[in-house]
C-alpha cells in the first residue's frame, strides 16, 4: 500500500491540505486574545482604582495573584470560576462575559505593585498589571489624634478640677483647724 502512494501530492492529499488550512484558520478565530491595562495605574492612597482585562471568548476561570513592592512571593487574591461578582479583603472582582475588573474602592499601600491574571476561556493565559499607590497621606489618620486629644481634655479637665478641689479643701480644713484648733479645743472641753 505504501508503495502505491506516489511522490506527488495526489488531490485527495490536497483537500486533506485545503481542510487543515481552514480548520486551522477557524482555530485562530477561537483565540482568547487576552489583552489587560497596559500602563501602570496609578492612585493616591485611599482612592479607588480598577484594573481590566478581557478576552475574546467568556472567562471560565480566573486566578489573580498580587507581588507587593516589599513582597517576594506572590499571593492568591482571587481564584474563582466565572462569571460573578467577587470580594475578598479590599479587593472585589467583577466578571461578565469576556470581561474582567478588579476594582479597589480605597487603595492601601499593601494593595501596591504586581498584579499577575491566569485567564482561562479556550486557552489559559497570563497578564500582568501593575498598580502604584501614592500620594499625600490620608487625611483620617492626620484628623484622628484631634478627637482623641479632645476626648483626653475631656476626661483630664475636670480630674485636674477635681485634684485642684480636693487640694484646695485640705489646705482649707488644716488651716480651720490651726486658726479654729481653741474653738476645737474649746468644744472638746
Ligand atoms: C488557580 O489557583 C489555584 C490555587 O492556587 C490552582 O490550583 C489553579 O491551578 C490555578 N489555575 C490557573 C488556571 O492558574
Ligand atoms: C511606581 O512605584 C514604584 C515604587 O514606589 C516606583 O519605583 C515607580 O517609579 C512607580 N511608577 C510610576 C509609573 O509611578
Amino acid at each position: 500500500m505504501l508503495t502505491s502512494a506516489s511522490p506527488l501530492p495526489t488531490p485527495r492529499m490536497l483537500w486533506a491540505f485545503l481542510l487543515l488550512a481552514t480548520s486551522g484558520s477557524a482555530q485562530s478565530r477561537d483565540w482568547d486574545s487576552p489583552s489587560c491595562t497596559k500602563d501602570v495605574v496609578s492612585v493616591f492612597r485611599g482612592k479607588p482604582a480598577v484594573m481590566a482585562c478581557s478576552i475574546t471568548n467568556p472567562f471560565s476561570h480566573i486566578n489573580i495573584s498580587l507581588r507587593t513592592y516589599h513582597g517576594e512571593s506572590w499571593q492568591l487574591v482571587f481564584s474563582v470560576n466565572a462569571p460573578g461578582n467577587f470580594r475578598q479583603d479590599g479587593w472585589q472582582l467583577w466578571v461578565q462575559g469576556g470581561e474582567a475588573h478588579l476594582v479597589i474602592e480605597k487603595a492601601q499601600d499593601t494593595q501596591a505593585g504586581q498584579y499577575r491574571w491566569s485567564l482561562v476561556g479556550l486557552q489559559r493565559n497570563f497578564k500582568t498589571t501593575t498598580l502604584n499607590v501614592s500620594g499625600p497621606e490620608m487625611l483620617v489618620p492626620n484628623l484622628r489624634p484631634d478627637p482623641e486629644d479632645k476626648s483626653q481634655a475631656q476626661v483630664v479637665l475636670p480630674v485636674l478640677a477635681l485634684v485642684a478641689l480636693s487640694v484646695l479643701l485640705v489646705c482649707l480644713l488644716a488651716w480651720c483647724r490651726r486658726s479654729g484648733s481653741p474653738k476645737f479645743s474649746r468644744l472638746r472641753q
